[in-house]
């Protein structure tokens, strides 16, 4: 296994298998380097083929040994490749269907490339925050060209074997083979067997014409696109060198630039994203073979904002959905805003036509349970009110065939009493999606006491076939994004009465790199939604303080962008949030009455506030459960709150800034006498971590 040896007549074969993507991890590495050194010593093989089994030639490096000193162990990836560049017999690489990072590198130290067309070529390291490490940067210049070259080094998107086998002049790939690639590589091999000297990649040279002036643009462009990460223009200079420097010299640098950047908090973000995306879907008591549920038909009830958003997400899978509402007025208006949706789509070229009318004909509409009896999966998004919801869910008990998951939307009901007012609260979850629900990446299982395991497995599948990023999380109010949410806008209006505004508040985390400060996003979700969340907590909990501001400018109607007035102006038809001197007055205002003299905040006070009261809560989430793992938390507010990539997430962030730090600073904010001291009690989990000099990560 890792890699098969075989031999066809006087070509020797090389088949990497290390399923799924054949990794190059050590054994893989090992068992490859022992075909090689078998081939040249058999005197019978005259060329080497190359290839991987299964789905792909190979996807790079082996992720599950990331960090671990298997990555580097002898033979590593450089090794390798200089194995295949000095090999005294030919060598083809014949690549199908991924090449990618490592596995690129790698077929780039073969004498000779040949490629199946439909061949997903790339580079992505720059995705993890890297630039590739052995060899790519200075390599594939050489054979495709400067420009070509940067612009895949530097996006990391793959490009298809047969765009780039049509390039003028391209040195990448010698042939593009149409039917049996292994037959075909073979024959190559066989014509190429005699050749002399052997070509090799590292001989060629990487030029611009425009050299210096091109590289600068580059620079600068990449500079603009990429603010907050250091990788990209790593890869502009690395890509420079190739073009100047002697090979072995542009090897030096490209591994010192990969190196250092592999030191930089933004790779480690990158890369904590990168496996935390992957750790989601994993859960601790659902093992990865439990059997899933087949999902061929969906409904959803309810064709309001999130009950059409939810809808096109399947569609789009190829999923036919039928939605179910109390009147036909009510369908038509939520398919209406469907077609709207589409035609936008449709109009910025970003579907076609065709596709458009093949995801409506998936669609149906009903007034009548009846019509959804044998769906696989329905969705609730009815009004937010209990008493609705145990309407419905009674009605889908009675109608809905054995098996069949009942999901809800709820974004603050207790699912738990959602589920009992079925007779299988084993089906029962929550699939609590974000507004709009067509676009944003996040996906909130809710697991409530008693979800079967299968339909926890099953909507974790689904997930991923609507390319959504699912992260399950335990019944409590707000659920993970929003629970942490409340306690991060608690904050933010702290410090409205204690001197700062909200633009300054806004101005503040957006440069830390949020897409939008506080108090422009509550303006664009509605401020009357906190404002009624926080009229049910001064029932329920009235021991906890909340400034009122948030409430005096509900009163005066400002509801935010639908209202056009919120925190700030709004001029008719458009976004653009410019402060609001009434607003301003009505602060100064509240601010007197408390009796509160204001001060000048400093943006890294409002910055460390906003976190870490992010990071607090999220300590509480794990250590009640509601949340299994801290990348779990982190990738909520990475795919659903707008919380900055090249960070991390919260608890990735508080990781790198130390944790004993997070905690002396908490121990500031509590000296504050107009903040709320309890507020700042470091969590439990937090104060262990802390005692134990241990991270969340
Ligand atoms: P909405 O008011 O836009 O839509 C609700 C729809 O449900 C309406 O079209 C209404 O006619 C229909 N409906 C009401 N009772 C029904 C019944 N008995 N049978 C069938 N249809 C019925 O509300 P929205 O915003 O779409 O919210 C729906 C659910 O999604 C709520 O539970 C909400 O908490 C949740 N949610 C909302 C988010 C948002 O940003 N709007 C985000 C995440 C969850």
């Amino acid at each position: 296994m890792n890699a098969n040896y075989e031999v066809r007549g006087d070509v020797a074969v090389i088949t990497l298998n290390n399923p799924p993507v054949n990794g190059l991890g050590f054994d893989t590495r090992k068992a490859f380097a022992a075909g090689v050194d078998r081939a040249v010593d058999d005197p019978a093989v005259r060329a080497i083929v190359i290839t991987g089994a299964g789905k792909a030639f190979s996807g790079g490096a082996d992720i599950r040994e990331f960090g671990s000193p298997k990555a580097l162990a002898e033979p590593n990836l450089l090794s390798l490749i200089k194995l295949l560049e000095d090999c005294p017999k030919p060598v083809v690489a014949a690549l199908h269907s991924v090449c990618m990072g490592g596995g690129l590198e790698l077929a780039l130290g073969a004498h000779y490339r040949v490629a199946a067309p439909g061949t997903n070529i790339a580079l992505p390291e720059v995705k993890i925050g890297l630039v590739p490490g052995a060899g790519g940067t200075q390599r594939l210049p050489r054979v495709l060209g400067v420009e070509t070259a940067l612009n895949m080094i530097v996006s990391g998107e793959p490009v298809k074997s047969e765009v780039l086998f049509a390039l003028p002049g391209q040195k990448l790939l010698d042939r593009l083979i149409e039917g049996d690639l292994l037959d075909g590589a073979v024959t190559f091999a066989r014509e190429v067997a005699d050749r002399r000297p052997l070509p090799r990649v590292r001989d060629l040279k990487a030029a611009h014409p425009q050299g210096d002036a091109y590289f600068q643009f580059a620079r600068n462009t990449v500079r603009a696109m990429a603010k907050h990460f250091p990788a990209p223009v790593r890869c502009v200079d690395c890509v420079e060198q190739s073009t100047k420097a002697k090979f072995d010299d542009g090897m030096v640098y490209e591994r010192a630039a990969f190196l250092a950047l592999m030191m930089t908090p933004e790779c480690k973000a990158l890369r904590h994203a990168f496996f935390g995306e992957r750790a989601a879907s994993k859960i601790p008591d659902v093992p990865e073979d439990t059997p899933v549920r087949e999902i061929r038909k969906v409904a959803v009830i309810g064709a309001g904002t999130m009950g059409g958003g939810i809808s096109m997400n399947f569609l789009n899978a190829g999923i036919p959905v039928t939605i179910l509402e109390t009147s036909q007025e009510a369908l038509d208006r939520g398919v209406g805003v469907m077609r709207r949706n589409y035609e936008a789509q449709v109009k910025k070229g970003k579907l076609k036509p065709e596709q458009y009318e093949q995801r409506m004909a998936l669609l149906s509409t009903t007034l009548a349970y009846d019509d959804i009896r044998d769906a696989d999966l329905v969705i609730e998004a009815v009004f937010e009110d209990m008493g609705v919801k145990e309407q419905v869910f009674r009605r889908l008990d009675e109608v809905m065939k054995p098996g069949a998951i009942l999901a809800s939307n709820t974004s603050t009901l207790d699912l738990n009493r959602i589920a009992s007012f079925t007779k299988r609260p084993q089906d029962v979850v929550g699939m609590h999606f974000f507004s709009p629900a067509n676009v944003m990446k996040l996906l909130e299982v809710v697991r409530g006491d008693k979800t079967a395991k299968d339909v926890l497995a099953t909507v974790m599948a689904i997930a991923k076939k609507i390319r959504k990023t699912a992260v399950v999380s335990g019944v409590c109010d707000g659920f993970i994004g929003n629970r942490m949410l409340e306690q991060y806008i608690r904050q933010a209006m702290f410090m409205l009465d204690e001197g700062a505004t909200p633009a300054q508040i806004d101005k503040a985390i957006e440069a830390f790199g949020f897409a939008m400060g506080p108090f422009r996003m509550s303006d664009l979700a509605g401020n009357d939604i906190g404002w009624a969340i926080r009229k049910r907590r001064y029932v329920e909990k009235p021991e906890i303080r909340y400034s009122r501001v948030g409430d005096r400018l509900c009163e005066m109607g400002r509801f935010g962008q639908k209202t056009g007035a919120g925190w700030y102006d709004y001029q008719p038809g458009k976004r653009d949030a410019i402060p609001s001197p009434v607003v301003e007055k009505m602060i100064e205002d509240h601010r007197r009455e408390l009796g509160i003299a204001p001060r000048a905040i400093g943006d890294e006070e409002i910055v460390q506030r906003l976190v870490f009261a992010l990071v607090n809560e999220g300590a509480k989430i794990l250590e009640e459960g509601i949340a299994s793992k801290a990348s779990d938390i982190d990738m909520v507010y990475l795919t659903g709150y707008g919380f900055p990539l090249h960070r991390g997430g919260p608890m990735c962030y508080a990781d790198t800034f130390g944790l004993f730090n997070v905690v002396q600073a908490m121990k500031r904010f509590a000296r504050n006498p107009h903040d709320d001291a309890g507020f700042w009690t470091p969590a439990p989990l937090l104060a262990k971590l802390v005692a134990e000099s241990r991270t969340f990560t």
